[in-house]
């Protein structure tokens, strides 16, 4: 949700935790701050709005340079994006300064405790409660990690804190439950970040942090304990990419890039899961066979494009294992007391790995005693940490707000899930299985061509500038691709999108047909199950006949649609379980030159944040 930056060393902390608050703006943009320890004291800055504004208030009054320093990008929770509001908070004296990310529910009687003691508060957040409590603590022991083990033990909630006090000027302390922290360890540096991107540029040389621990940074080593003063929690690792990958890298947009990107991003999502004769070879998934051939049922737990992720493999997971398989939002499913036990397989799907929703269910699943797998696109988050076993999407690093290629990559991965509980309960024979890997491999081109030929969606798109709607219809898996296109519309262009179920429209959405209004109709292959494909064709001729505007994708060659396509979009063919990550392309390029026609901001949307750490 924010973002959050500290650093101590020999460069200047100021330099580096403005360009770290650069990457991590993605994770929320309502307003931006830093601190930086400077001549025996705190000098600070922020600013209401995105860290250009900060920026600007630094250029007309700079700080003093400093090697220890901390940065915030807000996504607001408790109190509006005002300057007051922003990070980082500091304690009357001004000797305490705090950065935060989640949400500390106890903070009405924490801060009530303070007034009490006569500590007066000036902002509307959770957050400042913790810079005046760290300045009592440390007032008693002068030790700013020991003052966070006892403030975090106080707290509840899901929060990353990261602190400085101007009393140890070459310290930078961290705190975190359930919520993102990271630390980058350099030569005679040590940084910490809600994401590895913010010191990508610096090292790739990164410590995961377990639950509830506190990290203590000195330019010479990082010191990991529990809350308790117990022994840390954390392992070390390499970020397997670079800063490019985290650049725009020629494009206006980091969007365009990732939808550029996938083509690679599914290759490599499938390399080293396919052994030379064509069976999967997913040793990553721990779960033991055995207990795989045991499930009776899968629960596939997502939020937002994860979740239309999870309603294309129930598809695929049903026809080629047989095993029912029920798709949830995650925020609804620990409230619904789901029937959960030993024998059921949940799949939490989240590219950050910190959806905070995907995080209750899946700990709720285990409470229960089911297995969790996780489809997660990054390394050492807290989802694949807390699950049984995880599958990592190759997608590399994703900034965009909108998922595009994160998308992909989860039904691909989903699809190698399936298949493989295919192959270890017998449901698939070997041939069949090689056949469908076949076909995964064929996916990588097939979008390249896609994306060969998106200049007349792009016109389309910017022809439709000035409408309100755009209705989104699809069958079997083109369903779940109506509702992320009709997602990535919403959140991309600020339009009233939906997506149905093309036989569920006469049941009402039909009613909302007038004329010129836009349809996208995303057609099955007219191969194989030519009744699906027969079915929608009639659905298209329906609201044609109502006045829409037919905008039809469907795949080469189907020659039955072009008499009620008002605009036609081919895609590739397919089989129909795979037309998923063909036929989400073209919507991802209508949605984004939609966007950048109605002059929204296409990376940063308003009201959105990459990673929903709360929920
Ligand atoms: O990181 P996750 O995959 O868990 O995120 C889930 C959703 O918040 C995310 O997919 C969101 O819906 C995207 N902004 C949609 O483009």
């Amino acid at each position: 949700m924010c973002g959050i930056v500290g650093y101590v060393g020999s460069q200047s902390a100021l330099d580096v935790v403005m360009a770290g608050l650069k990457r991590l703006e993605y994770r929320g943009y309502d307003s931006a701050g830093v601190a930086v320890l400077a001549d025996g004291g705190l000098a600070g800055a922020k600013k209401a709005g995105k860290l250009v504004n900060l920026e600007k208030a630094l250029v007309e009054r700079p700080l003093l340079a400093g090697g220890t320093g901390i940065g915030h990008t807000r996504w607001a929770t408790h109190g509006g994006p005002t300057d007051g509001n922003a990070h980082p908070h500091l304690d009357n004296a001004g000797r305490v300064a705090v950065v935060h990310n989640g949400i500390i529910e106890n903070f009405a009687c924490l801060r009530a405790e303070l007034a009490e003691r006569g500590h007066e508060l000036v902002s509307e957040t959770d957050t400042e409660v913790v810079a005046h409590l760290l300045a009592e603590e440390f007032s008693a022991c002068a030790d700013l990690a020991e003052a966070m083990r006892l403030v975090c033990r106080r707290l509840e909630g899901a929060f990353t804190l990261v602190a400085v006090h101007a009393d140890e000027p070459d310290v930078v302390v961290g705190a975190r439950r359930n919520s993102p922290l990271v630390v980058g360890v350099g030569e005679g540096e040590a940084f910490l970040a809600s994401d590895v991107a913010a010191f990508i540029a610096h090292t790739r040389s990164a410590i995961e942090l377990g639950q509830d621990q506190v990290v203590e940074l000195r330019r010479d080593g990082v010191t990991v304990t529990g809350f308790d003063g117990g022994p840390g929690d954390a392992r070390s690792y390499h970020v397997d990419w670079d800063v490019s990958a985290a650049e725009k890298g020629g494009y206006d947009y980091f969007m365009l890039k990732e939808i550029a990107e996938q083509p690679k991003a599914v290759a490599d999502t499938l390399l080293g899961r396919i052994d030379p004769a064509g069976s999967l070879t997913l040793d990553e998934v721990r779960i033991p066979a055995a207990a795989l051939r045991e499930v009776e049922k899968v629960v596939v737990v997502a939020c937002g494009t994860a979740f239309h992720a999870g309603l294309i493999a129930k598809y695929a997971i049903e026809h080629w294992t047989r095993v029912p398989c029920e798709v949830e939002l995650a925020s609804e499913f620990r409230y619904r007391d789901p029937i959960l036990d030993a024998r059921t397989l949940v799949i939490a799907i989240s590219q950050s790995g910190e959806t905070m929703d995907t995080l209750m269910a899946l700990r709720h699943a285990r409470e229960q005693g089911a297995k969790v797998l996780a489809v997660c696109n990054t390394n050492g988050s807290t989802i694949p940490r807390e699950s049984d076993a995880v599958l990592y999407t190759h997608a590399g690093p994703e900034v965009a707000v909108a998922s595009t290629k994160a998308f992909l990559t989860q039904l691909v991965a989903c699809y190698l899930v399936a298949l493989y509980l295919g192959q270890v309960r017998g449901t698939k024979w070997g041939d069949e299985i090689r056949a469908v890997v076949r076909d995964l491999a064929d996916i990588s081109g097939a979008v390249e061509r896609v994306l060969e030929t998106m200049e007349p969606v792009r016109e389309l798109a910017r022809s439709l500038a000035d409408k309100n709607t755009v209705l989104f219809l699809g069958r079997h898996v083109g369903y779940p691709v109506a509702l992320e296109g009709a997602l990535k519309l919403k959140e991309l262009a600020y339009m009233h999108a939906e997506g149905f179920a093309a036989g569920e429209l006469k049941h009402g959405p039909i009613a909302l047909i007038e004329q010129d209004v836009p349809v996208v109709v995303v057609v099955p292959s007219p191969r194989g199950r030519s009744v699906l494909h027969d079915k929608i064709v009639s659905n298209i001729q329906e609201i044609r006949a109502r006045g829409a505007r037919t905008i039809v994708i469907a795949e080469e060659g189907d020659e039955a649609v072009v008499p009620y396509a008002d605009h036609l979009i081919r895609v590739p063919a397919t089989p129909t379980l795979l037309q998923p990550l063909v036929a989400t392309v073209p919507l991802q390029v209508f949605a984004c030159e939609l966007a950048t026609a109605r002059g929204n901001e296409v990376d940063q949307p308003r009201n959105l944040a990459k990673s929903v750490t709360v929920e």
